[in-house]
């Protein structure tokens, strides 16, 4: 039985309805979220450019697949730091994931966990450091945890987060550099974010929370940043991360080649390309158009990782294509979560998985190790430009 609202929807035993892409979930999510936390996931800054041009640099690309290849045997496993992923791909560490669950973070990190993906756990979460990797710790199933930092004015509170971070055996550090001041959101100052009250900064519980509509009208994660986040930081802060703790450096949010060197230069052992999914700089170059020329100026120093506009499995075997050794899923694993809280993440991912592994049928790669720039129609130049 099916019903039709403008979706192709399949009935669930349960009545409910399932959907059979992210474009579906997406359209979905919008029932299951209050508008202040459907405005901070979905909207961008400003007016949003670079937000949809991170989708659009995907449909520009195509592909030139390989015919004849025997593909009947497909695998997608790969590694990132050392670290097994059964597929090429980490969730994105997105700030208060409680607005769309009551599990937040902790039914994140279980379907994650069961799918052998990784997962990068927000500063700004609303389930703390410990409570997530217990959660994973109690079921048998082992997938990389990475702790991303947002190093506050407070360098003391931050030192905490990183050895609270190592402690609790998260398995690298994902620093995020393109944010020394929050980008302007406009729905989230029309609708002066706050966190509803019982929701916290579950690792900054000594801070006072974001509960109360700011003052001056503002969003209230603006003025957090402003307060709390050092706009300071530099270069030279990344040798003070690393003295912290042994874990390895990844360093989010780079958008140049220069920059890109400049990390490995400073002990990065992973660079994530990433323009915040268009939540920063509204006018920032789209994250694959940026991809070649970071993975040219690594050189095979780092890993590179790609973030922004994956929505179907193809787009990852692009991103993999030019150069990428993995991406990070954002908001895709939000609408997942919104709609049917661990279950949802997880059918979110299947769905991921399936449409890359067709994909790689399709275009003749039976390894990742065969997904190589031959794929792409453009040349490298012409996706720049
Ligand atoms: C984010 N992102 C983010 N990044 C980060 O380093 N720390 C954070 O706390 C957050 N929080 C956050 C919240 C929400 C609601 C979103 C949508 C995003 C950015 C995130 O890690 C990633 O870069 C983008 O989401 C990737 O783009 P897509 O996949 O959402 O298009
Ligand atoms: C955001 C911050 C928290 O994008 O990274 O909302």
């Amino acid at each position: 039985m099916s019903e039709n609202h403008g979706l192709v929807r399949v009935v669930y035993s349960d009545n409910c309805l399932k959907p059979i892409n992210i474009h579906e979930y997406e359209k979905l999510a919008t029932e299951h979220l209050s508008q202040m936390a459907l405005d901070y996931y979905n909207s961008g800054a400003w007016d949003e450019i670079t937000l949809q041009d991170n989708c659009a640099a995907f449909k520009r690309v195509k592909l030139r697949p390989r015919m004849l290849v025997d593909v009947s045997k497909r695998n997608l496993t790969t590694k990132v730091l050392g670290q097994t992923l059964q597929i090429p791909v980490l969730i994105a560490p997105m700030a208060f994931q409680c607005l769309a669950h009551s599990e937040g973070e902790i039914a994140t990190a279980l379907a994650a966990a069961k799918a052998g993906v990784g997962m990068v756990l927000s500063t700004l979460s609303t389930k703390s450091i410990e409570e997530v990797s217990t959660s994973v710790h109690n079921t048998n199933f082992v997938a990389p945890q990475w702790f991303q930092l947002y190093i506050h004015k407070d360098r003391a509170l931050t030192r905490t987060l990183v050895e609270r971070a190592y402690a609790a055996g998260y398995k690298a550090l994902c620093l995020t550099v393109d944010a020394p001041v929050l980008g302007q959101r406009e729905r989230d100052r029309r609708n002066q974010f706050t966190l509803p009250l019982g929701l916290e900064l579950a690792n900054l519980t000594s801070l006072s929370g974001l509960n109360i509509p700011d003052p001056e009208g503002e969003s209230g994660l603006f003025t957090y940043f402003a307060e709390q986040l050092d706009p300071a930081v530099t270069w030279r802060d990344l040798e003070w991360l690393q003295s912290l703790c042994p874990l390895p450096l990844a360093v989010k949010g780079i958008l140049r080649g220069d920059d890109a060197a400049l990390a490995v230069e400073y002990g990065a052992k992973a660079i994530v390309v990433s323009n915040h999914g268009g939540r920063q700089l509204d006018g920032a170059i789209a994250t694959l158009d940026a991809l070649a020329e970071i993975v040219e100026a690594v050189d095979g120093r780092a890993e590179v990782i790609l973030d922004g506009g994956i929505r179907r499995g193809v787009d990852i075997l692009k991103a993999l294509a030019l150069g990428a050794k993995a991406v990070l899923l954002g908001r895709p694993v939000l609408w997942g979560l919104a709609v049917g809280g661990e279950a949802g993440v997880a059918h979110v991912i299947e769905l991921l998985r399936n449409e890359l592994d067709v994909a790689m049928a399709l275009s003749g790669c039976t390894s990742l190790d065969d997904v190589d720039s031959s794929l792409l129609a453009w040349e490298k130049h012409q996706v720049i430009s």
